[in-house]
């Protein structure tokens, strides 16, 4: 049964993967009304053309503004070097998005030298190439392409030897190259967190900046008075435009607690 998504904030991302992000909303602002969108019928993003990915974002963007949501969280890193641009223009409501966590892996690195870990399509794009220029002039910034991983979280297959072996042909170059940061460029990879840790060894700092998302939210809509004064638990809501049973039982997993997802219309 479908509440009235009016004053909620709107989250979304290609699949799943945004859930990290929905977490750290959901733990920084407790009493907001919260709904979440996984794309997963148009999953992953990252190895699909620059239009395609646009067109998602805007049906996305637009359907949740038709639902009268407060703002708009694009919990996808690839949605947002591809296409925030062009959402922001075509909506008067705020848009906060993800990306790639690269000037504060700059400021922490001691070895000068950070691993960007993400899609394809978000490791190709100007909008890293112009982070990489902004902050990375004296540092070596790596930048890696993960096809598959996405695959992987997708399925909630997080353990695996195939997750695994991944996660190593990934990054054990960067690290015999001397990265000491590894960046989370990809809302679906902090679901691997414990193995990429693993992987890359335990003096490696890896950064997913879905707490600084979070705080950026929240700032945006307190200067607009858009915050709820409600002190009761907020609700959050899952849609998803792939397969309903499938996404039920991933972000169940994912969530760690149960849920139910309800078809896009
Ligand atoms: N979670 C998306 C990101 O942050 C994954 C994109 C995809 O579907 O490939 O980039």
């Amino acid at each position: 049964m479908t509440h009235s998504l009016r004053g909620s904030i709107g989250v979304f991302d290609s699949g799943v993967g945004g859930l990290s992000v929905l977490r750290a909303i959901h733990a920084a602002l407790p009493h907001e009304h919260l709904v979440y969108v996984a794309d997963s019928g148009h999953a992953p993003y990252g190895d699909q053309s620059e239009a395609h990915i646009i067109h998602r974002t805007l049906t996305v963007g637009n359907w949740l503004a038709e639902q009268g949501v407060n703002g708009i969280t694009i919990a996808c890193n690839t949605a947002t070097v591809v296409a925030a641009k062009t959402l922001r223009d075509q909506t008067h409501l705020p848009v906060v998005a993800i990306e790639p966590a690269i000037k504060p892996a700059v400021a922490l690195t001691r070895s000068g030298v950070v691993g960007v870990l993400a899609t394809r399509q978000t490791v190709q794009s100007a909008s890293v190439a112009r982070l990489v220029e902004l902050y990375g002039a004296d540092k070596r910034i790596l930048l890696q392409g993960c096809p598959g991983l996405v695959e992987q979280v997708e399925r909630a297959d997080l353990h695996s030897a195939e997750t695994e072996a991944l996660l190593r042909q990934f990054i054990t170059p960067l690290i015999e190259q001397g990265a000491d940061t590894l960046v989370l460029g990809c809302t679906h990879y902090p679901f691997l967190r414990d193995t990429i840790q693993r992987v890359a060894g335990e003096g490696v700092t890896l950064l997913d900046p879905a707490e600084a998302v979070a705080r950026e939210l929240a700032r945006r809509l307190a200067d607009r008075g858009a915050l709820s004064t409600s002190t009761k638990q907020g609700s959050v809501q899952f849609f998803t435009s792939g397969d309903v049973a499938q996404a039920q039982a991933v972000m169940s997993h994912l969530w760690d607690a149960p849920l139910t997802v309800q078809a896009l219309p």
